[in-house]
């Protein structure tokens, strides 16, 4: 099954679109010739993610975490959690959620 988050031609070049995902948000980001796309939200506690100087920064306690991997760089969120990637899939122009595949 799919979900479209977004239109490729929509996600800028350098930082991240945040998209709507079914209530929630989510970062979508170009990643050299990938396309990544993560929950908007911190391991630590939840809060909401900044995309600031190539990493994902929690607003709250500040937390940052690696664009590429995924894995926390410093802050408060438990060593060695990582961002929540979705898996996806671009088709007919459109970056989309998959998911039972
Ligand atoms: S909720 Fe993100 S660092 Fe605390």
């Amino acid at each position: 099954m799919k979900h479209e988050i977004c239109k490729v031609a929509d996600i800028p070049q350098t930082g991240s679109l945040i998209a709507p995902f079914f209530g929630r948000e989510v970062h979508v980001w170009r990643s050299g010739e990938r396309i990544r796309a993560a929950a908007n939200a911190c391991l630590h506690f939840g809060g909401p993610l900044d995309c600031k100087d190539g990493a994902l920064v929690c607003q709250w306690h500040g937390a940052r975490f690696d664009m590429e991997s995924g894995e926390r760089i410093e802050g408060p969120a438990p060593k060695g959690s990582r961002l929540m990637f979705l898996s996806t899939r671009v088709e007919d122009g459109a970056l989309n959620y998959v998911w039972g595949e």
